[in-house]
Formats: structure tokens, sequence, C-alpha cells
């Protein structure tokens, strides 16, 4: 029933004609091959219209990497989900660790910004994951599901079976260290056990939960196949688009 997604976070990579590269070669490399999963891309703000004007032929969506709660007013630096999606992102990263360990952002903020997201129409893909000192001391379990129950409170069950949750271990982002399947997988049977409880068993059987944190072509097969494993978010290795389908045809 549930979807399997391939999201690629550029976060602050890429320039204009960057990025029009990197999406016409992904489109390019993906050409008439048969995809057994959706496929997202994230730019920066400002190359969203311009990719989302070279995907509009294609099965790629469009993400943003983040935006504030607010309708609009007096948010410098900030951008609306109504700009989002007049730009046509159907998605939307929220809580990633960098804006949350980098930008302060709290569970309470993101939240908000989830419930706005909904509210408007533009999915969020929401990030959770604990730290490397969380992991070693055992915490783990405990720091996800404290994440959750905050960034969910107040979701009905059909936006909660909408939601795209993305795992993602702190230590493991950007660091070439990659949970193992086995770690990955006993995280992900835990927040679908998680979602169960909040919501029901049936919703939560329908959540895409993807891994993220060092996803690179030589092990997105194996941290695929795991049960509960349907998606990856991607940062490094999406910004070359053979590496990208490499990993987005592993599914
Ligand atoms: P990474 O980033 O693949 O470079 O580890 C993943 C992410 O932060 O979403």
């Amino acid at each position: 029933m549930r979807k399997n997604i391939i999201a690629g976070n550029w976060k602050m990579n890429k320039n204009l004609s960057e990025a029009i590269q990197l999406v016409s070669d992904l489109k390019t490399e993906l050409d008439g091959k048969t995809l057994n999963a959706e496929v997202i891309v994230a730019p920066p703000f400002t190359s969203l219209e311009t990719v989302n004007s070279l995907i509009k032929d294609s099965a790629i969506k469009l993400s943003a990497q983040n935006m504030h709660s607010a309708d609009s007013g007096a948010y410098t630096g900030e951008v609306s989900v109504e700009m989002l999606k007049s730009v046509g992102c159907s998605y939307v990263i929220l809580g990633h660790s960098e804006r949350r360990t980098i930008f302060g952002e709290s569970d309470e903020f993101i939240n908000e910004k989830v419930i706005h997201a909904f509210k408007n129409g533009v999915t969020p893909i929401l990030c959770c994951g604990e730290s490397l000192e969380e992991r070693e001391n055992g915490t783990t379990f405990s720091v996800v599901e404290k994440q959750l129950k905050a960034v969910l409170k107040n979701l009905t069950n059909n936006q909660i079976e909408k939601i795209v949750i993305a795992y993602e271990p702190i230590w493991a982002i950007g660091t070439g260290k990659t949970a193992t399947p086995e770690q990955a997988q006993e995280v992900h049977a835990f927040i679908r056990k998680l979602l169960a409880e909040i919501s029901t068993p049936e919703v939560a059987e329908n959540v895409t939960l993807q891994y993220g944190g060092s996803v690179k072509p030589e092990n997105a097969k194996e941290l695929l196949s795991q049960k509960d494993i349907d998606g990856a978010l991607v940062g490094g290795a999406c910004l070359k688009a053979d590496s990208f389908r490499d990993i987005i045809l592993s599914v």
C-alpha cells in the first residue's frame, strides 16, 4: 500500500545554472527507466521555480528544504508555504537536524510548520533522529519518540497517513558513516509501532518511512530492502545525477 519515495536534499549547494544542469542530467539518466519509487528533488529556494519548469514533463516532484509557519509578514529571510506552492512544491522538508542544531528550531516550531504545510496541501518530509551521544548512551528510542510525539501533535489520522518521516541519525549525516541496515530497520520498526499507538495500526502501515544519513549507491539496496524502510532522504549522493539515479534504481 505505502509508497516508496527517494528524495534528494541538495542543501546549500548548486547555483542556478548548476541546478539546471543537475536536474537536466537527472532527467536524462531516468529517461525510459522503470521507476519503483517516487522521485523528489529539493533544491535551494533560488532554483525552485526553474527546476519546476524543467521537471513539469517528468515524474519528478519538487520539494523545498524549509518554510515558515506564518502566512506572511515581517519575517526577514523566511519563505511561506503559499510561496512554495506558487513555484510548484508539493513537498517540504521540515525539522532537518541541521535546522534544529544550527538554527535552533524547536519541536514546537516544527509542529506549527507541519500543521501549516498540511493546511495548505503541501506534504511534509519530517526528519527525526538521535545524536551520537544519544545513541551511545542508549536513548535513541526515547529521543525519537519524544521528537515525533511533539512534532505530530494535533495531527489528524488522515494527515499522519500522508506524512513522510525520515529517520536520520545525526551521526550518519554527511559523515560517510551509515547506520547498518539492522540498526536502521530497528528504529523504523519502532517508529511504525509508535505511529500505530498515536493513530491506528492501519494508518501506521501506510506511512512512508525514509532512512537518511550517508546513503550511497553502494549501501542503498540493502537499506531499502528492509521491511520498514520505504525510501531514502539523500544528501551528498544526490548532487551527482548518476549516483542519485543508482540509488533510485535500487528500489
Ligand atoms: P547525507 O545527508 O546523505 O549527505 O548524509 C542526508 C541528509 O541530511 O538529508
